[in-house]
């Protein structure tokens, strides 16, 4: 199950998207936006993101206008390894080498063509593991730290660091 969410900026490429989803058989989950009524991306990035990170969908794809925005909040939680991609070499490597878990698209960057041709190469790359899952497991001790300094702290204040 893929996670799907816009912003205004990306309602209207989220319909084509859904439709290429369709007719590969990939099933989706939309969090919204549902019009392109200006909303607040954040909103439907952290929907779609807590979607992933809880592993009730295997994927997720934001859709903004720039892709920044989505792609900046959804990297907030954690779990969640968004990358942002205008090109088909990027959507390959951030599948094989950073086991991306979400693809962030700018709708004011790229046409529609070549936004459905990076979903495919993002939805088909396999992470490659080996020398790769231990840098995604240094993303992933990153996290563990900063969530840490958010919660744990020593009563002088400095951040207590995690054994
Ligand atoms: C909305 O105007 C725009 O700011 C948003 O879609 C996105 O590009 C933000 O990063």
């Amino acid at each position: 199950m893929i996670a799907l969410a816009c912003d205004h900026g990306g309602f209207a490429y989220m319909r084509e998207l859904k439709l290429h989803l369709d007719g590969r058989d990939v099933a989706y989950e939309d969090f919204g936006t549902h019009s392109g009524d200006s909303c607040d991306y954040p909103e439907f990035a952290e929907r779609a993101a807590r979607a992933v990170a809880s592993g009730v969908c295997s994927a997720g794809i934001l859709i903004c206008g720039t892709g920044i925005g989505m792609s900046i909040a959804a990297n907030k939680l954690s779990g969640i390894r968004a990358a942002l991609c205008s090109d088909c070499f990027s959507a390959e490597m951030t599948r094989r080498h950073n086991d991306a878990n979400i693809l962030a698209l700018g709708a004011r960057v790229i046409g529609v063509g070549l936004m459905l041709k990076i979903v495919d190469v993002f939805l088909d790359t396999g992470f490659d593991g080996g020398r790769h899952l231990k840098r995604v497991e240094m993303i992933r001790e990153l996290e563990r730290i900063t969530n840490c300094q958010d919660t744990c702290r020593t009563p002088t204040g400095t951040a207590a660091r995690p054994e």
